[in-house]
């Protein structure tokens, strides 16, 4: 089982940044849990980071072939970016989008999501916890498709 974390456009500021809303870890806090989760599961585990939407279209489309799931989570990109839409559905591999705050808890332009719709599921509101959950999510969803 391989999967894809994608962080997207100020994730890199973990911990420093708005902490009262995104928590104290750091980015690499959070990669370091969860590639250890993911081994316990015996999954093998990626992780980017990119401000850049482009970027990320790239890595979307590199992991045809290469991943069996992504976890995604798009900053402010998951509000605004058509471009991160098509290209999850292009490769068409199973995606779980995620935020750490509770975006339907804030303001109304983060209400809306490219991708939330075509996800095969969406978490929100836990902190670092909800990369936790998204990966427990992904790995039972891939695990029972193998069965
Ligand atoms: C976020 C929520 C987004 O609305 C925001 O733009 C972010 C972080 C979150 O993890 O809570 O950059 O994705």
């Amino acid at each position: 089982m391989r999967i894809l974390v994608l962080h997207g456009p100020n994730l890199n500021l973990l911990g420093s940044r708005e902490p009262g809303l995104y928590g104290s870890f750091s980015l690499e806090q959070i990669n370091v849990e969860l590639r250890r989760r993911a081994d316990g599961y015996g999954a093998a585990l990626s992780c980017v980071q990119s401000n850049q939407e482009g970027v990320l279209v790239d890595q979307i489309q590199l992991a045809r072939g290469e991943f069996d799931g992504i976890l995604i989570n798009a900053g402010a990109y998951t509000h605004t970016s058509i471009a991160l839409r098509d290209a999850l559905l292009a490769v068409a591999l199973p995606y779980v989008e995620l935020h750490l705050s509770n975006v339907h808890a804030r303001e109304q332009f983060r209400h809306n999501s490219y991708l939330a719709d075509k996800a095969i599921g969406v978490i929100c509101g836990f902190g670092a916890s909800s990369y936790f959950l998204a990966l427990d999510g992904m790995v039972a969803h891939l695990s029972a498709k193998t069965q």
